[in-house]
C-alpha cells in the first residue's frame, strides 16, 4: 500500500452530500462505461437523487466518505432494505454495498478498503449476518480480499439493458 500523501478520514455522509454521492456514482458508471451513452447515463444519474436523498434522511442509504486534507477522494455505502430473516440473516434487514469510488489519483492507498471495512463493522454491530454486492472488475480484488464470495444469485432481464 502506498502512502496517501496526507490525512485521510473517515467520516459519514448526510443528508447535505447527496450532490458529492451522485458525483461518484456518476464518475464510478462513467469508467465502467454503463450504460455507454452519456446522456443516457445522466438520467440515470438523475432517477437516483430521490433515492439518495429520502435513504439519506430515514437511513435506508448510509454513505461513508473518505477525506485527504479534508477534501472527499473516495467514498461508498450501503443500501438497507426490510427483508425477511432467512438462514443467514437474523435480523429483518439485508444491506448491499454500492457506490465504491475513489478518485483515480488516490486509488492503491487503502481508501477504499477503509470505507467498506467501515460498512463492514458498521453492519456487524447491528447484527446483520451478510453484506452483498455486485462487484465490477475494479473492485473484485478487493472484495475478495475482505472475505466476498460470489453467490447463486440470478437474474432474469426484463427490460433491454
Ligand atoms: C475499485 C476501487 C474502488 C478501489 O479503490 P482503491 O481505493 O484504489 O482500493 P484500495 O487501495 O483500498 O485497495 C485495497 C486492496 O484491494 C486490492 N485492489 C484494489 N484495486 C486493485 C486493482 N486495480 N487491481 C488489483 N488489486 C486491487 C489490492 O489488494 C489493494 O491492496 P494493495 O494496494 O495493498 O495491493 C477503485 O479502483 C475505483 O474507484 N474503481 C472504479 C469504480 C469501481 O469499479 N468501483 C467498484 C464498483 S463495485
Amino acid at each position: 500500500m502506498s502512502d496517501p500523501g496526507g490525512v485521510s478520514t473517515i467520516r459519514e455522509a448526510t443528508v447535505a452530500d447527496v450532490d458529492v454521492i451522485l458525483d461518484q456514482r456518476r464518475k464510478m458508471f462513467a469508467e465502467l462505461g454503463r450504460p455507454a451513452d452519456e446522456t443516457e447515463r445522466e438520467a440515470m444519474i438523475g432517477r437516483a437523487r430521490p433515492f439518495f436523498e429520502a435513504g439519506l434522511g430515514d437511513g435506508s442509504y448510509r454513505g461513508w466518505f473518505a477525506e485527504v486534507d479534508g477534501r472527499v477522494v473516495a467514498g461508498g455505502g450501503l443500501v438497507i432494505a426490510r427483508f425477511p430473516p432467512g438462514p443467514f440473516d437474523p435480523i429483518p434487514h439485508r444491506a448491499w454495498v454500492f457506490n465504491i469510488y475513489t478518485e483515480p489519483a488516490f486509488r492503491r492507498q487503502g481508501l477504499a478498503r477503509q470505507i467498506v471495512e467501515t460498512a463492514i463493522a458498521w453492519s456487524q454491530e447491528r447484527g446483520f449476518g451478510s453484506l452483498s454486492l455486485h462487484a465490477s472488475d475494479y473492485g473484485r480484488p478487493l472484495y475478495e480480499l475482505l472475505g466476498f464470495k460470489p453467490t447463486n444469485e440470478m437474474r432474469l432481464m426484463l427490460a433491454d439493458p
